[in-house]
């Protein structure tokens, strides 16, 4: 029995904050963020509105894609650093107000890798025959630990969610192979202290220039592939020149990538399956194409997995 994806969603707020309207905040220019990041703009969810209403919102469009009842799930896995709560877990808050009732909640701790990292954790679940229906929810609300006085930081990061129902799929197709590793001697260059969240820019940067590619290509042999074969690239969004790095390591053309960086900034674990959303929306992805999923985090950790899409 093999897992794969037979639903998806996001949600992303309204709100948008421009590099400009950040040029008002901090000593930054649209230049620089462009140039750097790839970063034009991102959204901002309202006061309201927490991170579980943000992953409630996603669920719900993922439900409906796959066409199944809330009750139907045996699991709820939330995929998140900024839980509306430090407990009750963001999958519980939103089990309830779906009517999941009849699924075993809980959040995954692995901050921009934390959406693969549930991903695969669904996947044992499914091909060990234990459950049939997993949701998988990816979402942070950045906004609010954001430190909006530190340049280095309050330009990166922005708020969304997204979401996928991962289920037996037909033979051949699902996720194919995965690679997932932690090296937590790397905990000091992106953590929360206290309110905030801090980050060492330059070292996040070059263990990511350097896992992206290396587990893409890990993924990609573990299936019995070669990189000839990826039809589609989706790394995590946090910068443009790091999500290069990997697609020309791996061979790509720019139009066998996807890029939403541009216009949510880093959103952390709900940065892939939200561009996983937007690629399905665009035409970018049909039936039997082999995508490569990215990603890397604070921890540090990092996450890939092969998929051939289609239930
Ligand atoms: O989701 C996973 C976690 N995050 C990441 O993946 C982020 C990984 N790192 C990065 O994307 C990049 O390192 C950054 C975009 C954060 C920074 O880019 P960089 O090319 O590594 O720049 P830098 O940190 O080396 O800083 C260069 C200069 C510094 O000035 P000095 O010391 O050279 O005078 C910074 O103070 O740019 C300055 N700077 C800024 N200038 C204008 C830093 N932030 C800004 C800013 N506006 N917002």
């Amino acid at each position: 029995m093999n897992a794969g994806v037979i639903g998806i969603g996001r949600y992303v707020p309204d709100r948008v904050l421009t590099n400009e309207d950040l040029e008002k905040i901090v000593d930054t220019s649209d230049e620089w963020i462009r140039s750097r990041t790839g970063i034009e703009e991102r959204r901002i969810a309202d006061d309201d509105m927490d991170t579980s209403h943000l992953a409630e919102l996603a669920a719900k469009n993922a439900l409906e894609d796959a066409e199944i009842p809330a009750e139907e799930l045996d699991m709820i896995l939330v995929a998140t650093v900024t839980g509306d709560y430090g407990f009750p877990s963001v999958a519980c808050l939103i089990q309830e107000r779906l009517g999941a009732k009849n699924a075993v909640a809980m959040d995954v701790s692995a901050a921009c890798a934390g959406f693969i990292y549930g991903m695969i954790t669904a996947k044992q679940y499914i091909e060990s025959g234990t459950y049939k229906k997993i949701l998988v929810v990816g979402v942070e609300k950045l906004s609010k630990i954001t430190n909006w006085e530190d340049r280095n930081t309050a330009v990166l990061f922005g708020d969304g969610a997204g979401a996928a129902i991962i289920a037996p799929v037909s033979e051949g197709r699902g996720i194919l192979s995965f690679d997932m590793g932690s090296d937590g001697s790397g905990a000091k260059h992106l953590y929360q202290n206290g309110q905030h969240l801090y980050m060492s820019g330059r070292e996040v940067f070059k263990f990511a220039v350097r896992q992206m590619p290396e587990s893409s290509l890990k993924v990609v042999e573990k299936a019995g592939l070669e990189k000839e074969d990826v039809d589609f690239l989706i790394p995590h969004q946090a910068n443009i020149r790091i999500m290069e790095a990997a697609r020309e390591r791996l061979g790509l053309p720019s139009e066998k990538m996807a890029y939403t960086v541009q216009k949510y900034g880093n959103t952390s674990s709900s940065s892939i399956p939200i561009a996983l959303v937007e690629s399905v929306m665009d035409g970018k992805i049909k039936e039997d194409d082999v995508l490569v999923l990215v990603g890397f985090g604070g921890g540090l950790t990092w996450g890939a997995v092969a998929l051939k899409w289609g239930k």
